[in-house]
């Protein structure tokens, strides 16, 4: 479609929690296309691989018109630009998120001048809520409800727990 307003939520998603979903959904309906993109992050070691990380995102956006699934390896920068995004999304939680995201936003733009970054503000009730919140509370078999969808939780208590 000519015209279509691309945007890209990038991130680890490992695992993909509740506040990850409320910025997708909020997201996805200003845009006519939304792309969560699986990417990696140099300063973390993944706990789920990409194709779990990724399973666990489309399960879980399967019914979000214009919500797509997608991975990338290289620079965030140069997939926006393949992909013709105007935007790239991202949540903000507190204070302590802004300083990195507010660099990395400028680095992006100065890679790729027409694309911007745009915050959500996370919801109030996911303030505290992190990927590496959740898997602290799997690995030490603690109650994940209400942090990941529920659709999901199984399948990263059993990985949590085999994975060691
Ligand atoms: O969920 P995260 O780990 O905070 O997401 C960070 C992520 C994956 C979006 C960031 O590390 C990234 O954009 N990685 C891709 C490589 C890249 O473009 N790096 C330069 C960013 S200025």
């Amino acid at each position: 479609m000519k015209n279509m307003r691309t945007a890209i939520y990038p991130g680890s998603f490992d695992p993909v929690t509740l506040g990850h979903l409320d910025i997708i959904r909020r997201a996805a309906v200003m845009f006519d296309r939304l792309i969560v993109a699986v990417m990696h992050n140099q300063n973390k070691t993944p706990m789920f691989t990409m194709e779990e990380r990724m399973d666990f995102l489309r399960r879980t956006t399967a019914g979000l018109s214009g919500v797509e699934v997608d991975s990338c390896g290289g620079l965030l920068a140069d997939y926006a630009a393949r992909k013709n995004a105007c935007a790239i999304v991202k949540g903000l939680r507190a204070v302590s998120d802004f300083e990195y995201e507010f660099q990395m936003a400028l680095a992006n733009r100065k890679l790729n001048p027409a694309l911007d970054t745009m915050f959500l503000m996370t919801s109030a009730e996911n303030m505290y809520l992190s990927s590496s919140v959740v898997k602290d509370i799997a690995v030490h078999g603690g109650s994940i409800a209400g942090f990941v969808p529920d659709e999901l939780m199984e399948d990263i208590v059993r990985r949590t727990k085999k994975g060691g």
